[in-house]
């Protein structure tokens, strides 16, 4: 323990933690996560056997497609666009938080917050070699975010103005992203479907740092509890609004849901998961005792979930486009920090030239 820290709430002896035990934080925690991870083992094994199937054999069997099978072009194409824009989205989110590394209130939350960061770099990293097993370069995705040809969430285009937005970020955001990760461990492209299932475990500590700093901040000082509500005040609607566009109605785009459907990329639809991030997230709001901003959010007994406002579409298109509070800071940012890494890309490639060098008159000898 440093500083003036405490325990998490679900350390046993917290005087929070039995109201924060019985509550299940995050996608990660649920057994369908459990399940995927296992069922991925078995259907690995159960491939092994398949030997060459055709690819429409192998989604009909929900079997994985790896790197080496035949696929349809537009399969890729979906693949990788989904893949970068998710590499995309991990890197560009350790800059609102990033932020705050230097600002952090005691050593401890600094050390964690430092340890989350380096977390969302690993994720970039694991989903750029990914998308590279699709036969795409890395290099090439990185122009294409440089140039904004390719798009990350566009939740990472809002501000973070106190201490307490980290709390939101990882509870929130970390939160809704691991409800739109658990299935997608369940998804039809190998390389793909085995990144998450290790993404999702660490993004499961991320948002249970995040519940946890505003666990402490609301049991804290008002200025502190307030600190901590206006934070959730601000993250919410954004949160909802990662799901992207609804199935049905006025701002349905109809976009790429049906056929990713089909093809075992997505399991369920936005709205779906929308509903289930709104239904794990309420009552973790209230055990926090946070008002989440929202006057129409009610219990509907009959359909046995909470009912939640509309989301300001005009909103997140404006933001998705460009015109968000932080765009252009965080891409001027982005190729600030690649320009200056050139020369570890440059010696890594070069360090590499001469190991092939080596091994290959290693191999002649
Ligand atoms: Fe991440
Ligand atoms: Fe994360």
């Amino acid at each position: 323990m440093y500083g003036n820290d405490f325990n998490a709430p679900d350390v046993a002896g917290d005087q929070g933690s039995q109201g924060a035990k019985s509550v299940v934080l995050n996608a990660a925690q649920t057994p369908e996560y459990d399940l995927a991870a296992a069922e991925g083992r078995t259907v690995d094994a159960r491939r092994e056997e398949a030997g060459h199937p055709s690819f429409d054999a192998l989604i009909a069997a929900d079997l994985r497609v790896e790197p080496r099978d035949d696929m349809p072009e537009a399969y890729r194409k979906t693949l990788i666009r989904q893949i970068a824009q998710h590499a995309h989205s991990e890197i560009i989110g350790m800059q609102p938080e990033g932020n705050w590394i230097t600002r952090a209130p005691s050593l401890r939350r600094k050390a964690i917050l430092i340890a989350k960061v380096q977390d969302e770099a690993g994720h970039g990293l694991y989903l750029y070699s990914a998308a590279e097993t699709l036969g795409i370069d890395r290099a090439e995705l990185l122009d294409m975010l440089h140039e904004g040809r390719q798009k990350y969430s566009s939740i990472f285009n809002y501000p973070t103005l106190t201490w307490a937005d980290n709390g939101a970020i990882g509870w929130l955001v970390d939160g809704a992203a691991i409800m739109n990760q658990v299935p997608l461990c369940r998804c039809s492209y190998g390389p793909y479907s085995r990144a998450m299932i290790r993404v999702c475990k660490e993004e499961s500590f991320h948002q249970r740092q995040g519940f946890e700093i505003l666990w402490t901040l609301m049991r804290g000082t008002p200025e502190q509890q307030e600190m901590a509500q206006d934070a959730a005040n601000r993250w919410w609607w954004p949160a909802l609004a990662m799901f992207g566009p609804p199935d049905t109605g006025e701002a349905a785009q109809g976009g790429h849901t049906a056929q990713s459907m089909a093809w075992g990329i997505k399991r369920f639809s936005n709205d779906d998961l929308r509903q289930r991030f709104v239904d794990m997230t309420v009552p973790q709001a209230q055990r926090l005792g946070l008002t989440l901003p929202d006057p129409q959010l009610r219990w509907n007994a009959e359909r046995g979930h909470w009912d939640f406002g509309e989301i300001d579409w005009d909103e997140f298109w404006r933001v998705l486009k460009g015109d968000g509070p932080c765009n252009a800071e965080r891409i001027a940012h982005r190729r600030r920090a690649h320009d200056e890494g050139a020369w570890v890309r440059e010696a890594a490639t070069a360090y590499a030239a001469k190991q092939a060098t080596r091994d290959a008159a290693e191999a002649a000898a």
